[in-house]
């Protein structure tokens, strides 16, 4: 499988492939200070929940090369100061927040010197990465429990190497399909307003020499009733505690679809995209984006100007149509609270720093 590889560190800058320039353009951009990661994070030049946290986490190796020559109180102060901002470039996806958590104890709670505290911070961003290329490895393969030798699944928005730090989540178990040989055709659905699936899903799925058919979103009810589909896969930005979940908006549509049809409807998301400190899905912060995303298409307007747009960039879907999650430690069937809670406590590990880079 030919894999792209959107998010690098290399010579201290962050290296990412530009999101919002594709499919007509495969162009990598460097970043080089933290507002540069945060405006590429909110612009959407890397987007999808766990590559949102490993580009911040780079970030904060970049705010660490610059302050490093500040006193270590000082130093110390000027992370954390990055790292809140980090905070405010999206709202939804936890990954950013589970990520800045990281960094955050780490430097709380160091006694080190400036150098030394650099040299983890580096450290810890390498290794939030590797984790999260594990973690996808293993969704794959975990995955596969569901799909059938010869599949038809759907797709929503983009869930692959360009959202993570790997092969992906609900793509990664399609890529990992391909790899054992089983036979796919996979429907994606465009996903307005920013059309993550027509640019990103479609191209990824081409690149890696996987037949895919592109729909508008507003196809896929008849899609459902006309074709088996023996799947939908959808990724997460935020998990609650009762497996309420947020993900990209035109979801939890799916979801409906899915369960008027009897097709099961899979959330696939790593354990770090949990968030057990919300009990419902009412509480996960739902971004709000530009109107002009919904209003221009490709520089032209497609409605009248002024007109006014709702453009909630998330939707949440309620447990209670979710057949199962897949993690990377495996699969919660029917996920509520209780199996949630019982599952996390026992599999849940954070990134660990690598033997090779202790
Ligand atoms: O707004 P985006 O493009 O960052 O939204 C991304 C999604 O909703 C993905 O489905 C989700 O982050 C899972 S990515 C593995």
């Amino acid at each position: 499988l030919d894999i792209l590889n959107p998010i690098y560190w290399k010579n201290n800058s962050l290296h990412i492939i530009d999101q919002t320039l594709l499919p007509s353009r495969l162009e990598t951009i460097s970043l080089s200070s933290v507002r540069e990661v945060w405006t590429a994070i909110q612009r959407l030049q890397v987007r999808g929940a766990p590559a949102i946290g490993i580009a911040a986490g780079y970030g904060v190796v970049l705010s660490s090369l610059m302050h490093k020559n500040q006193p270590v109180i000082t130093f110390k102060e000027k992370i954390v100061e990055d790292i809140d901002y980090l905070r405010t470039a999206r709202p939804t996806a936890v990954n950013l927040f589970q990520v800045l958590d990281q960094f955050d104890n780490l430097i709380t709670n160091s006694d080190e010197t400036v150098p030394e505290i650099c040299l983890a911070i580096e450290q810890l961003a390498l290794a939030i990465h590797a984790d999260d290329k594990d973690r996808c490895r293993q969704i794959g393969r975990h995955g596969q429990e569901v799909i059938p030798g010869s599949a038809t699944v759907l797709t929503h928005c983009n869930t692959g190497a360009l959202a993570t730090g790997g092969i992906g989540t609900a793509l990664g178990i399609i890529y990992t399909a391909k790899e054992q040989g089983k036979t796919l055709q996979v429907f994606v659905d465009e996903t307005r307003p920013l059309l993550q699936g027509s640019r990103l899903t479609a191209f990824e799925l081409e690149h890696a020499g996987i037949p895919a058919t592109l729909i508008s979103d507003n196809m896929a009810a008849m899609v459902m009733a006309t074709h088996k589909i023996d799947a939908i896969l959808v990724g997460a930005d935020r998990i609650a505690a009762n497996g309420d979940t947020a993900n990209k908006i035109g979801t939890y549509g799916l979801a409906v679809l899915a369960h008027h049809h009897h097709i099961p409807f899979y959330i696939v998301a790593p354990l770090t995209t949990f968030d057990l400190t919300l009990e419902n899905g009412q509480q996960i912060p739902i971004e709000q984006r530009a109107a002009e995303e919904v209003k221009i298409i490709s520089g032209n307007y497609i409605s009248p100007e002024n007109t006014s747009v709702f453009n909630p960039a998330f939707d949440i879907t309620p447990h209670h149509l979710i057949t199962a999650v897949i993690t990377d430690q495996g699969i919660i069937f029917d996920p509520d609270k209780h199996k949630i809670q019982d599952f996390y406590s026992n599999k849940y590990s954070e990134p660990k720093l690598k033997e090779s880079l202790q």
